[in-house]
């Protein structure tokens, strides 16, 4: 499943986060924290990972994210991969086709994370950039996603996927991992379908006897298939 989180940043919120992220800010190579395969696609610029200002922006990015019901309903995140920064323009504009590593290992936290899920947050206004385009690939088809900054799109870990050369401007973004309480995509599918229609019900209904007992069923998959 492909989902799309809009506006999880507010107009003051990107602009601070931006004037953060410009060139004073302390950019590394990207290729210089991926891994196998990875590395040989990888060309952009990431934000040095122990720096504070990664981590005051990690802690904001993530406020952000776990305010939205809607990424917690789809995501039932059980562990969060700390939030890194990247910056995709000029001769480091792209990062070509790849699947993440299945565990990695945060020197944040010190935990391991399973990529169940990947997250992008825009943060450039996208007619700040040409090409830059987040495109997906996967059983359902090829998906190309460009969107407003301050959205975020939430993608299965199991995807190939690449980020488009940046031919004009600069794109800045945030991503991370999250490792669900539920592992499988088809499993967090039917949760999220079965949530989300409960919801309307409720909107259009109230509570009747069908929503609480539909609403016990979502609980019983969920005891089934989760992991805490
Ligand atoms: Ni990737």
């Amino acid at each position: 499943m492909i989902l799309v989180l809009n506006n999880l940043l507010n107009p003051g919120e990107l602009a601070s986060i931006r004037s953060a992220l410009g060139p004073q800010a302390p950019w590394i190579a990207g290729a210089s924290s991926a891994g196998g395969q990875a590395v040989t696609q990888k060309d952009n610029q990431q934000l040095a990972q122990d720096s504070a200002l990664a981590q005051s922006l990690q802690e904001r990015l993530l406020q952000a994210v776990q305010a939205d019901p809607l990424f917690f309903s789809a995501a039932l995140p059980r562990k969060i991969f700390n939030p890194l920064f990247n910056r995709y323009g000029g001769p480091s504009n792209h990062y070509g086709p790849h699947i993440d590593g299945a565990i990695l290992h945060s020197k944040h936290t010190g935990e391991r994370v399973r990529t169940d899920l990947s997250c992008t947050v825009f943060l450039s206004d996208p007619g700040d950039y040409d090409g830059g385009e987040l495109t997906v690939h996967d059983t359902y088809g090829t998906k190309s996603i460009k969107l407003p900054a301050g959205s975020a799109v939430l993608y299965p870990g199991t995807s190939l996927h690449e980020v488009r050369p940046v031919t004009r401007g600069q794109r800045l973004a945030s991503f991370f991992w999250i490792q669900s309480m539920v592992r499988l995509d088809e499993h967090r599918r039917l949760l999220f379908d079965l949530d989300m229609n409960l919801l309307k019900l409720r909107q259009q209904h109230g509570e009747t006897a069908e929503t609480t007992a539909l609403t016990g069923t979502y609980h019983n998959l969920l005891r089934m298939w989760a992991d805490t």
